[in-house]
């Protein structure tokens, strides 16, 4: 199998954790360089992954022995990047949440499309363990007809995780578009979507009430529908001062699935009948740990590249669940149920 040779732009705290050293660990792949606008953040990733740092996305997009590259920045920057690297025939892993908007996520699709090269959002709940364990049972039909979910995403903020901390782009708006809508959030309406399908409605209530200083969200609650009747919940927030939930219920006709719901069993299903099961899989990637699990996004990846497969996440899926965070924040500005 012949060797990828990848770019890594953006050197914080989810290249770190996550795109480096999986790419590292990936036997067929070469880390040839390393972007930050940071120089000497550029400069310790170059010498710990043995690339060339570079301080200016275009040198790194210019360079003709790359295939890939990980977009691995604030989220003003994923659409101008990502577009960059499609039109100079790279395969694009972009990190999340994929756009700023549905005329920037159409128009990093149909780059990717032009170059006919891969194009995939680095949504990571779809590979933990529990979820896709979950997306079997629901499949099988053991849960019956799914009537309701609710879902959360929370921990105390992004202060811990940013390489910028306080100072972070995670919470000045020109940067980030959205707070923990766009951080959070969006993984849980991808995360659904994986589960149940694609939602047709969406309300919500999204508010700025736990953080000073900053102009993004940092609490939501959104309610939505499937475009098959199932309703249900979701919170993004960076209030949850006591530490992360990323827990997920679903309501079906035959029982109930908890999902990263219990500290030792990642999935329990309960069941009318009397009859329940314990399944202790692999652990999800908390902020506590350091995000240090593999995420499988990247071998995943590399292996849709090599194989010429089409990524579990498309440039489509990405932007379909960032539609679902548009229409919560239109419906919070108008006061309406958005229809997606
Ligand atoms: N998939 C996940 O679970 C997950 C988790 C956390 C963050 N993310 C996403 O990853 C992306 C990056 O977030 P992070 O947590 O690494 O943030 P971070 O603040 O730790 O790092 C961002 C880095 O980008 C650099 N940067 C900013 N502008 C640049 C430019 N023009 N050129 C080169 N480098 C530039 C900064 O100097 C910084 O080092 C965000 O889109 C975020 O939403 C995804």
């Amino acid at each position: 199998m012949s060797t990828l040779k990848v770019g890594v732009i953006g050197c914080g705290a989810i290249a770190q954790r996550r795109h480096l050293p999986e790419y590292a660990a990936n036997k067929n792949v070469e880390i040839v360089a390393v972007c930050d606008i940071n120089a000497e953040r550029a400069e310790e990733m170059a010498t710990k992954y043995d690339a060339k740092a570079y301080t200016e996305y275009k040198d790194v997009i210019a360079l003709d022995e790359i295939d890939v590259i990980s977009v691995c920045l604030p989220n003003y920057l994923h659409a101008p990047v990502s577009i960059a690297a499609s039109q100079a025939g790279k395969h694009v892993l972009c990190e999340k949440p994929m756009a700023t908007s549905k005329e920037e996520a159409l128009a990093m699709i149909e780059a990717a499309k032009a170059s006919n090269k891969k194009l995939m959002v680095a949504h990571n709940q779809r590979f933990v363990s529990s979820h896709r364990k979950a997306k079997e049972i629901i499949e099988s039909g053991k849960l019956g007809k799914v009537y309701s979910f609710r879902t959360t995403f929370g921990h105390p903020g992004p202060e811990d995780w940013s390489l910028d901390g306080r100072e972070s782009w995670f919470f000045n708006k020109e940067e980030a578009f959205i707070g923990a809508m766009g951080d959070l959030g969006v993984h849980k309406a991808d995360l659904m979507r994986y589960l149940l399908g694609d939602f047709a409605e969406v309300s919500s209530f999204i508010e700025t009430n736990a953080k000073e200083n900053t102009d993004v969200d940092d609490n939501a609650v959104c309610i939505l529908r499937t475009a098959n009747g199932i309703i249900g919940t979701l919170a993004a927030s960076w209030a949850y001062v006591k530490g992360g939930d990323n827990s997920t219920v679903i309501y079906g006709e035959k029982g109930v699935l908890r999902l990263e719901d219990h500290p030792e069993y990642s999935l329990i299903e309960e069941y009318k009948n009397g009859e329940a099961v314990y399944h202790k899989l692999g652990k999800i990637q908390t902020n506590e740990e350091g995000g240090q699990t593999n995420s499988h996004v990247i071998n995943h990846f590399v292996t849709c590249i090599l194989e010429d497969k089409q990524p579990l996440i498309t440039g489509e899926e990405g932007m379909k669940s960032l539609d679902v965070i548009l229409g919560a924040l239109e419906s919070q500005k108008t006061k309406r149920i958005i229809s997606l």
